[in-house]
């Protein structure tokens, strides 16, 4: 089988690195060209992930792969669109923008920034849980006239959230939810919080990130209804914090469901969902897409992160909320370089291989 051919755009950030790693050896994606900003473009990749004093800085753990090492990383206007089947776009937003609308314009690009998450023709997706919302692709290209599109994730936080609320949605109604997150550093990307800010400390803010959470995950738990999405009917309040954590986001919920929900039956239902999940099969999912926890110290980050290779989500601390007349509350973990970013949209671009789009 001829692989489709792929390119990483911010193959030098966080997010780019673990996109390298991902894409190693991919049975169906293989990755021909590279791209970052002026400052690492010409250069070859190891050169450009070098720091001042030379030392070099492969911030995702093991070996960088073979492949990579001597590619020489474009700028964005070198990358050559027509030998190219799809992009990987791992930039900051406001880059992003002008990238992307001019790769969208040839060819399908997933993101993981959040240039477009919030336009109404496009669908922010997590595979497994709003699969169907992938049909509004198809009305982005044409509104846009382009060849191809832009399919985004959500930003990491609300990534485990949306997985874990989808069971309680479809199975109980969500009315209200509150949520406390504890981010990783790393999900502040290259130049995210220094040593001297994070070390025996916690930041209580986390700029545009609340909003964030919140728009997005009443979009992916909504319905496409006539070439739109509606979006879920929840009310929403977070506080989004960074603690000195490497990987992995936890985040405390506290769920009021519409109808009466019994905790002990919590494992049963994302047990049931691991059997049903669409994605199962795909190259770079988990064997198990929820975790479930009963042991009240975890989920850990330094004990989940590992877990289904980043790609599952844990949950645990599963008890009735006594402060709503039906509810839950639970903690979960998901790793943000992972599920909730580049692996997280390899798995993407996995389904909508399958489904014919790319
Ligand atoms: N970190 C996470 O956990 C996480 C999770 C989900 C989503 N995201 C999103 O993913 C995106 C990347 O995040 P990150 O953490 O990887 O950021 P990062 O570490 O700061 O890396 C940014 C990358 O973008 C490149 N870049 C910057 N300006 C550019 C331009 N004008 N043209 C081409 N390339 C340019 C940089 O290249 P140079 O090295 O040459 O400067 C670098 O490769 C962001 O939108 C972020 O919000 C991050």
């Amino acid at each position: 089988m001829d692989k489709k051919k792929v390119a990483i755009i911010g193959v030098t950030g966080s997010v780019g690195q673990e996109f390298v790693r991902s894409l190693y050896n991919h049975p169906w994606f293989e990755v021909t060209q590279i791209a970052a900003s002026e400052r690492s473009a010409g250069k070859k990749y190891l050169d450009a992930i070098k720091n001042a004093d030379g030392t070099i800085s492969w911030d995702v753990g093991g070996e960088i792969p073979e492949y990579v090492k001597e590619m020489t990383v474009k700028s964005v206007d070198e990358l050559d669109v027509s030998q190219l089947d799809m992009v990987f776009s791992a930039v900051e937003s406001k880059a992003a923008r002008d990238i992307e609308t001019k790769m969208a314009a040839e060819l399908p690009v997933i993101s993981t920034s959040s240039a477009y998450r919030y336009e109404s023709d496009v669908p922010i997706l997590i595979p497994g849980i709003n699969d169907e919302q992938a049909e509004l692709l198809e009305t982005q290209k044409k509104n846009r006239n382009w060849k191809g599109w832009v399919a985004p994730l959500p930003n990491c936080t609300t990534t485990g959230l949306a997985i874990t609320l989808k069971p309680l949605l479809d199975r109980y109604g969500v009315k209200r939810v509150m949520m406390t997150s504890m981010q990783a550093i790393s999900g502040g990307g290259k130049s995210g919080v220094s040593a001297m800010v994070i070390t025996d400390n916690i930041i209580p803010y986390i700029p545009k990130e609340e909003g964030k959470v919140k728009l997005e995950t009443k979009k992916i738990l909504g319905k496409l209804r006539d070439g739109k999405i509606e979006d879920a009917d929840i009310r929403i309040s977070c506080t989004c914090t960074r603690v000195p954590v490497l990987d992995g986001h936890t985040e405390s919920v506290f769920v009021e469901t519409a109808k009466d929900i019994d905790p002990a039956k919590a494992k049963d239902i994302y047990n049931e969902y691991n059997q049903d999940i669409s994605i199962s099969g795909l190259p770079s999912a988990p064997e198990k897409y929820y975790a479930f926890h009963e042991d009240p110290t975890r989920p850990q980050p330094r004990m989940e992160r590992e877990v289904g290779d980043g790609m599952t989500t844990t949950i645990g601390r599963v008890e009735r909320e006594e402060l709503f007349e039906n509810g839950l509350k639970y903690v979960l973990f998901s790793h943000n370089k992972k599920m909730g970013s580049a692996k997280g949209a390899v798995l993407l671009a996995e389904m909508l291989y399958k489904k014919g789009k790319i």
